[in-house]
């Protein structure tokens, strides 16, 4: 009725997820489409995470989104795509039922993280999971949808999943094949814990996007990783199943490394650690090193930041370390606080 103020509003958080097998480069740059197979753990709901609200009413006279307070363009591409999708999708459901009014109506967004952007700390994917979770409950759109979070980022595919999550590369040019698979529940592992050292809340100087593209445009390093890191996928799936911790943490350790000697190898190199960091990577070593078997395990996404992975019982000898090594957030974002992140047993969403 014209002149009510009657909205439709749907509210869901969504985690951050960090690869041990990461994604770093595209076949397709519309459709996101990896040159890779990738694999994360979903990390706990209560930790960091995203919040969206997704609204429809009568009196919207266009769509908008807030992102961290902020209005930001609607027009983004990604942003389309994933709109247009739950749209067509929506559309689709509702074609014998002669359609629904919201499905007419515009949409506002607002949208927050409770922690640092574009500072490597997977902050896209957690928001487009979000984004896309919450759309699809607020226009009842049914079966899988994190094809359609991959079209926002592709990370974010991984983050409709909790627990242990594989995406899937696909081989079709329409990338109806390429989307997120749980490979094992939380409740699978669940002495699993990663630790995030936050090295820098600042924002990363080359954003993963253009990052990746510049190293399949010049690294010649890119060609090998394509080659190996299917086999890697495989080797840490069967590691997780078995809860096989040794080998878990060397793949991730060295495909983290890899990653970074591939950004190197770009042209112009992009270098994402720094001096922390690679004080981090050196604090790990000795701490296998002396215990005699892989007991923590680092990875670094495009930033500084770190992300350890343990179990359970090592947490408190391996804080006690990193907080002897390293100080506690300063008020000048040097050098590192410490956050520790249990990966819990709750479904993702
Ligand atoms: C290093 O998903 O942010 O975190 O698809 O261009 O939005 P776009 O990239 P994005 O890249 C994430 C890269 C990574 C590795 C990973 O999470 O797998």
């Amino acid at each position: 009725m014209s002149g009510s103020c009657k909205f439709e509003c749907v509210t869901c958080t969504a985690p951050v997820n960090i690869a041990v097998i990461k994604y770093w480069g595209k076949k397709d740059e519309s459709l996101i489409l990896p040159t890779n197979p990738s694999l994360s753990v979903t990390l706990g709901q209560d930790e960091l995470r995203a919040k969206t609200s997704v609204a429809v009413s009568e009196s919207f006279k266009e769509d908008r989104i807030w992102l961290n307070g902020r209005e930001e363009s609607i027009e983004s591409p990604r942003i389309q795509n994933v709109l247009k999708e739950i749209r067509r999708r929506a559309h689709k459901r509702s074609a014998d039922s002669k359609g629904e009014s919201k499905l007419f109506q515009h949409v506002h967004i607002v949208s927050e993280n409770n922690f640092p952007t574009a500072a490597g700390l997977a902050s896209s994917a957690a928001g487009y999971a979000c984004l896309v979770y919450s759309l699809a409950k607020l226009f009842a759109v049914q079966g899988e949808i994190s094809d359609i979070a991959r079209q926002g980022s592709g990370s974010a595919c991984r983050s409709i999943y909790g627990g242990f999550v594989k995406w899937k590369m696909g081989e079709r040019e329409d990338g109806t094949d390429s989307y997120a698979v749980q490979v094992a529940p939380e409740s699978h592992w669940p002495e699993m814990r990663a630790l995030i050292l936050v090295v820098s809340d600042q924002k990363k100087l080359v954003g993963s996007t253009e990052g990746m593209q510049t190293s399949i445009a010049t690294s010649e390093l890119m060609k090998h990783r394509i080659n190996l890191v299917p086999k890697w996928t495989d080797e840490i799936i069967e590691a997780i199943k078995q809860k096989d911790f040794t080998t878990f943490a060397k793949i991730t350790m060295r495909e983290s490394n890899q990653l970074h000697a591939v950004c190197l190898d770009t042209y112009p190199p992009i270098m994402y650690l720094n001096d922390t960091s690679k004080l981090i990577i050196r604090l790990v070593h000795c701490i296998n090193d002396i215990l005699g078997v892989e007991k923590v395990a680092y990875t670094f996404d495009a930033g500084p930041n770190a992300c350890l992975y343990l179990l359970e019982e090592d947490v408190p000898r391996v804080l006690h370390l990193v907080k002897h090594f390293f100080l506690p957030a300063q008020s000048n974002g040097q050098p590192s606080f410490v956050t520790g992140i249990p990966v819990p047993e709750s479904e993702a969403f």
